[in-house]
């Protein structure tokens, strides 16, 4: 069997642990010494969806271990139009040595890992965004030195971004909170997902975005209208008025607390400008770290544990 990245429920704590040791090791080493594990092995990347962070890096990751890239665009390959999703990942197994898709359904994902005979990655679907989420997570690590105890407050939609964060900090020992307009909490199905996996308390809610960024170590937020939700973008903007990052909601913040956006940003509608390229602002080192975690994962899924005992 594959080993899969399809959510972070399936993600052991300690693995969750060395995969950012490694990603922030590889990160460190100079050009000439990192090592080239993949070197003749072939990335797949499928996407339904409009892309430019994940699709680069995850090209250049695994450019970076040696290996190559073949780009798929969601409408030739046609996930059950033109062929169904078992067919397509039975052959592409023959082709590619992973593949890592963005999808609508979090169900293909999930079939793609249930009928393929190489690792799927899941590079977003409309459920989870497991790969920002951990590069996310190496982020405030990298800057803050440590995770456990740190409060990161998510103020916008119970996305697909918001439910990994939600779930990469219960791992890894972060308080999270969601704060979000009546009727964007987290869905039942995720919840009941989170409890069986995390018993005791559900990822902590508040619908009042002061009370819920008072003090808090990081301050991220994504768009209000997903991909595939544009239709609904003018119902959000109302909405999510009262939930905009701005000076105002990052003042109540910790002084040195940071803010994290995975990007792309609708600027004036979700962030202002003045916080996005102001001083507490980590986005670029954040997308930059897509890269890095991407390397150690593409690592740990094609040439095993070896390369997660090397801490040099
Ligand atoms: N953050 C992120 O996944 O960006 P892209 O949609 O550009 O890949
Ligand atoms: N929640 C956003 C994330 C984009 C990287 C979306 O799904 O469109």
């Amino acid at each position: 069997m594959p080993r899969h990245f399809v959510d972070l429920f399936s993600l052991e704590p300690q693995l969750a642990n060395r995969l950012i040791d490694r990603a922030l090791v590889l990160k460190r080493r100079p050009p000439g010494e990192r090592p080239l594990l993949l070197q003749g092995r072939c990335l797949g990347l499928l996407f339904e969806k409009p892309s430019m962070r994940t699709r680069v890096s995850f090209e250049a990751a695994i450019t970076r271990l040696g290996g190559s890239a073949i780009f798929l665009r969601g409408d030739d390959v046609g996930l059950g139009v033109r062929e169904s999703v078992v067919d397509f990942a039975r052959v592409i197994s023959q082709y590619v040595d992973a593949l890592a898709v963005r999808t609508y359904s979090h169900k293909t994902v999930e079939d793609l890992a249930g009928a393929a005979s190489v690792p799927i990655i899941n590079a977003l679907s409309d459920a989870a965004h497991p790969c920002q989420a951990m590069a996310d997570l190496m982020t405030i690590r990298e800057l803050r030195g440590s995770l456990a105890g740190k409060r990161l407050v998510f103020v916008g939609d119970g996305n697909n971004v918001a439910r990994s964060l939600a779930v990469g900090s219960a791992l890894l020992g972060v308080q999270f909170m969601l704060t979000c307009p009546t009727g964007y909490a987290f869905p039942q199905e995720f919840l009941a997902r989170y409890t069986a996996a995390f018993p005791g308390s559900p990822p902590a809610l508040e619908h009042d975005p002061r009370a819920a960024v008072a003090g808090a170590d990081v301050v991220y937020t994504d768009v209000w209208a997903s991909m595939g939700q544009e239709h609904e973008a003018e119902s959000r903007r109302s909405d999510f008025a009262s939930f905009q990052v701005n000076d105002t909601l990052m003042s109540l913040a910790a002084k040195d607390a940071i803010f994290l956006h995975c990007l792309p940003a609708r600027r004036g509608e979700e962030v202002v400008s003045a916080v996005l390229d102001g001083p507490q602002s980590q986005v670029i080192p954040q997308a930059a770290n897509r890269l890095h975690f991407q390397v150690a994962l593409l690592e740990w899924l094609l040439a095993g544990e070896t390369s997660l005992g090397d801490r040099s």
